[in-house]
């Protein structure tokens, strides 16, 4: 039963535990779209009717696929574009799927690095003191997104981590931060989820996250709340494939991939009981205010954080900080899918891959540096009406995510096969409990959800 022993390929780097591997496949997951993206995707989409579709879609198709691409890794034990040929015929079109993917990370990459660069920005700002009670929070963040300089400097800077980290590589670049991250950047977010439901005009807020409107719910909302599962879960481009191709064989991938999405779910629920209880207090319109949305009403907290000015000052600080860590794990797997596909395809060097496709993401994303308000025609695209950041989350950060999703549910489920993803779950002890409901949803539901809902985008 056993066809899993591939023993002419050179040895590869894995992960020092298994705690390791799911702390950073976790540490993909969890990161800007969970903080940034997902109140700002929910607040546009209706509130409470999203979490409803979004909750369905973690369950039936991001779960699914993650498992797929964790077995598809581990399998071949190659980035995308090489894990799609090892697994297809010789010529096969489907290592397109795998450049999709490459493709994408980069260019996700090249917008995320601006909105960490405001992270990275937000710490100090939080540490001199300057969110104090009353302070006019979106006026700070036009200084800080606004300004071209700022705004390229502190894109450029997290570049420079992120480049920094994956030519560590595997072990000692990513392993070493998420260990202590993950838990820290937890209790965090319950102590400012705590503030945030005592507030007064939470309630309004709760109302709005959590009493489903289901007249709200269509296609729109369907089709965002699918690619923010799939942002939020780095599924459809390939991150998980190689993270996967660094898990030994003994890992369990099942309780491996059940835990990466409920962690990285529960951190997105916790980041909306948040954000909206606090937006209602301050009185905003959820559904307003575009990417900087999140870091307007997050600073807003600080102010009444006891004792004042020492407690939003230490709470903030901490918090960027831990924002900013957790986005450069998140970033780290996106470069490090274009990466390895240089380093194992191309014969690259680590260092030099890693370089020259930090250096290609940074210039991509200068124009969405230059979209919050420091060019004008960037920050409210001609004819779209958005601005050019919330044009590409929107076509790579969802689209792209949905297109690579949909092909690698297909590829698994009808041309490489079920059975052979079987026989690489039950490599370790024989075992692969929900097997059947699995195939089951990568074979039918996460392809036919999907075809429909692109389908009915292209319908009047
Ligand atoms: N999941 C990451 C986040 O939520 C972003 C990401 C998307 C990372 C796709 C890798 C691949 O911040």
């Amino acid at each position: 039963m056993d066809t899993t022993t591939e023993s002419v390929k050179p040895p590869r780097d894995t992960w020092g535990s298994k705690l390791a591997f799911v702390l950073a496949a976790a540490g993909s997951a969890i990161g800007l779209g969970n903080i940034w993206g997902f109140p700002t995707v929910a607040g546009q989409n209706g509130g409470a009717a999203f979490l409803v579709v979004y909750l369905m879609a973690v369950v039936f198709i991001g779960a699914p696929v993650m498992l797929a691409e964790l077995i598809i890794g581990r399998r071949t034990q190659r980035n995308p574009v090489g894990a799609f040929r090892a697994l297809s015929r010789p010529g096969s079109r489907w290592v397109w799927v795998g450049g999709l993917g490459v493709l994408t990370g980069v260019i996700i990459l090249s917008f995320y690095s601006v909105i960490a660069g405001w992270t990275l920005a937000y710490i100090f700002k939080t540490a001199i003191g300057t969110f104090e009670h009353g302070a006019d929070t979106a006026a700070i963040f036009g200084d800080v997104a606004g300004n071209p300089w700022t705004a390229i400097g502190w894109h450029l800077a997290f570049m420079i981590l992120t480049v920094g980290v994956v030519i560590g590589g595997v072990r000692d670049g990513i392993e070493r931060w998420t260990k202590v991250l993950m838990p820290a950047l937890f209790v965090l977010l319950a102590l400012l989820v705590f503030r945030a439901v005592t507030l007064s005009g939470a309630p309004a807020g709760l109302h709005f996250y959590l009493n489903p409107d289901f007249s709200k719910i269509n296609v729109r909302v369907v089709l965002a709340a699918i690619g923010q599962a799939f942002f939020s879960l780095s599924l459809g481009m390939g991150a998980m494939i190689t993270y996967g191709s660094y898990v030994s064989k003994k890992d369990d991938l099942v309780s491996d991939a059940l835990f990466v999405t409920g962690f990285d779910t529960l951190i997105a629920f916790m980041a909306g009981l948040i954000i909206f209880p606090t937006l209602f207090h301050a009185g905003l319109e959820p559904g307003t205010g575009g990417p900087g949305m999140v870091f307007v009403v997050l600073t807003s907290l600080l102010g009444s954080i006891p004792p004042a000015p020492y407690g939003g000052i230490i709470f903030g600080t901490g918090f960027f900080l831990l924002l900013a860590i957790a986005a450069l794990t998140s970033s780290v797997s996106l470069l490090e899918v274009a990466a390895a596909w240089l380093i194992d395809e191309r014969n690259v060097s680590r260092h030099k891959a890693a370089i020259w496709l930090g250096a290609l993401s940074f210039v991509i994303g200068i124009p969405s540096a230059l979209a919050n308000g420091a060019v004008g025609w960037l920050s409210r695209l001609p004819g779209l009406g958005t601005d050019f950041l919330t044009f590409l989350f929107t076509v790579f950060g969802q689209y792209s995510l949905v297109i690579g999703s949909l092909f690698i549910s297909l590829f698994i489920g009808w041309v490489w096969g079920t059975r052979n993803a079987d026989v690489e779950v039950r490599a370790n002890n024989g075992k692969f409990p929900l097997g059947r409901t699995w195939n089951f949803l990568i074979r039918f539901v996460a392809p036919v959800a999907i075809v429909a809902i692109l389908a009915s985008l292209l319908l009047p």
